[in-house]
């Protein structure tokens, strides 16, 4: 332990109890790195702050000390974001879980940052609303990880991305200041709207410490279906087709391709297609109304509509709630494919919708090419141009090739390098595929402003 590393630990056990202060072998596993399972090292220290005034303290101290830190959530993030670095302190919010209020009147519900968010879903729901984030990892990721990666999900088409979600924010800048803007008004022009320097940008500029979410009335009915089709052409149809005939009810769409579906169904216990036949492409679609009499009719007159047409090979509508569970286990199974799947990459690629068809093709030949017979699997959300591709070869060291095909194909389609995941470490060195020389610069500028000792979650994002 260096002396400076002593005084600061010395400090921070006076001001949270050494039970929150964790050191050397007490530090599990959980601290070492997120879902990804890259560069997984341990902090030289976890603090486990209580509140937002705790968090300013740390952030004081390890400011005047010059100690680099690294803050942590719920560990799901998929590049490295969250996983220490080389002489980092862990700031894990986990003890900062309670949902404040729930304001039903401005629609609003107020929340510590370390809060899952399924406890918020739950309780949205509880009170008679919904907070519309909604993603695979929903009982273990949490809020402000969700609002510092800006995440995405399955309800982007509707709602939009966290961002969209977020009406006031808590925040401490890496010197111990905190600002605050609980804002609970969907109007407030008064000058910088600064919460938006805090969503996705992977804490690289401030803490999120609490946030004011904005919540939505429940739909009365929700209805899901699986349809299965014969080309990625057809599926974008279709996707058109519903969100016309659906009246903007179109919950979600959700796409895998056989590759995945393949997988899911021979590698995870209990898991398997629904069909008796093979299909190209499956879509997990989401209705939700507000007219209960009429919305299963509408539903499945709409459903009719596109078998007819063609564009749909086959269909399974769930008749219960309990069915539409099942059918999203298909799309969910990606976690524990992530568990299982140790040395994979996960891409998470967006492009204009018309060239996604020819861009997977493309990156599709030239993986082959390169390496044979892979692991590939291919879904996502499409329906916001969000495409997900997790490959493996078994070899780490066929990483990089894998990245660079999968980038520059991207780049040739005027696509991001990251749709939804974030940049975090993985993505650093491609970020000048998708961002300009100029972009790049006001990005340095801006962490150099909030961050000048660089403690705050360094080496990430930028290159
Ligand atoms: C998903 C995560 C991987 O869409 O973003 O399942
Ligand atoms: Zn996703």
């Amino acid at each position: 332990m260096t002396e400076r590393f002593e005084k600061v630990v010395d400090d921070i056990v006076q001001r949270l109890g050494a039970n929150n202060v964790l050191l050397g072998n007490d530090i599990g596993e959980r601290y070492q790195g997120d879902w990804s399972g890259v560069n997984l090292q341990r902090p030289i220290a976890v603090f486990r702050p209580a509140n937002t005034a705790d968090v300013a303290h740390i952030m004081a101290v390890c400011h005047s000390a010059g100690q680099s830190v690294v803050v942590q959530g719920g560990m799901t993030g998929l590049c490295a974001g969250a996983t220490p670095q080389l002489n980092e302190i862990a700031i894990s919010l986990e003890r900062m879980s309670a949902i404040e209020e729930i304001d039903s009147l401005s629609m609003t519900m107020t929340v510590l940052a370390g809060t899952p968010l399924a406890s918020i879903q739950d309780s949205a729901n509880e009170a008679g609303f919904r907070f519309p984030l909604d993603l695979g990892a929903r009982g273990s990721c949490t809020i402000g990880g969700n609002i510092s990666t800006n995440a995405g999900g399955n309800q982007v088409i509707q709602f939009g991305m966290t961002r969209n979600l977020i009406l006031g924010l808590e925040v401490v800048l890496p010197d111990g200041t905190i600002l605050t803007s609980l804002n609970k008004m969907l109007k407030n022009n008064a000058g910088y709207d600064l919460k938006h320097l805090f969503i996705g940008t992977e804490g690289t500029l401030g803490i999120v410490t609490r946030a004011v979410l904005r919540l939505y009335p429940r739909p009365l009915t929700k209805l899901t279906a699986l349809c299965a089709l014969n080309s990625l052409q057809d599926t974008i149809k279709l996707l058109r087709h519903l969100t016309k005939s659906l009246g903007g009810g179109l919950g979600a769409y959700e796409v895998m391709w056989s590759d995945y579906v393949d997988y899911a169904s021979t590698h995870i216990s209990g898991l398997n297609s629904p069909f008796d036949g093979r299909f190209d492409v499956y879509v997990l679609v989401e209705y939700e109304g507000v007219r209960p009499e009429t919305d299963a009719n509408l539903f499945e007159e709409a459903l009719h509509g596109v078998m007819e047409a063609g564009l749909v090979s086959d269909a399974v509508l769930a008749q219960s709630e309990r069915e539409a569970k099942n059918l999203w286990r298909l799309r969910d199974a990606i976690g524990d494919i992530f568990q299982q799947l140790k040395n994979a990459i996960s891409f998470d690629i967006s492009a204009p919708i018309g060239s996604i068809p020819e861009m997977l093709e493309l990156i599709s030949q030239d993986l082959h090419l390169s390496f044979g017979e892979i692991v590939k699997l291919t879904y996502g959300h499409l329906g916001d141009s969000n495409i997900h591709l997790t490959v493996a070869t078994g070899k780490q060291s066929d990483t990089e090739r894998i990245s660079e095909i999968v980038y520059q194909r991207t780049g040739l389609f005027h696509g991001s390098i990251s749709g939804e995941h974030g940049i975090g470490v993985t993505k650093k060195k491609y970020l000048t595929l998708s961002r300009g020389d100029s972009e790049i610069e006001v990005m340095r500028k801006l962490k150099v402003l909030f961050d000048p000792k660089g403690i705050l979650n360094p080496n990430r994002v930028l290159p």
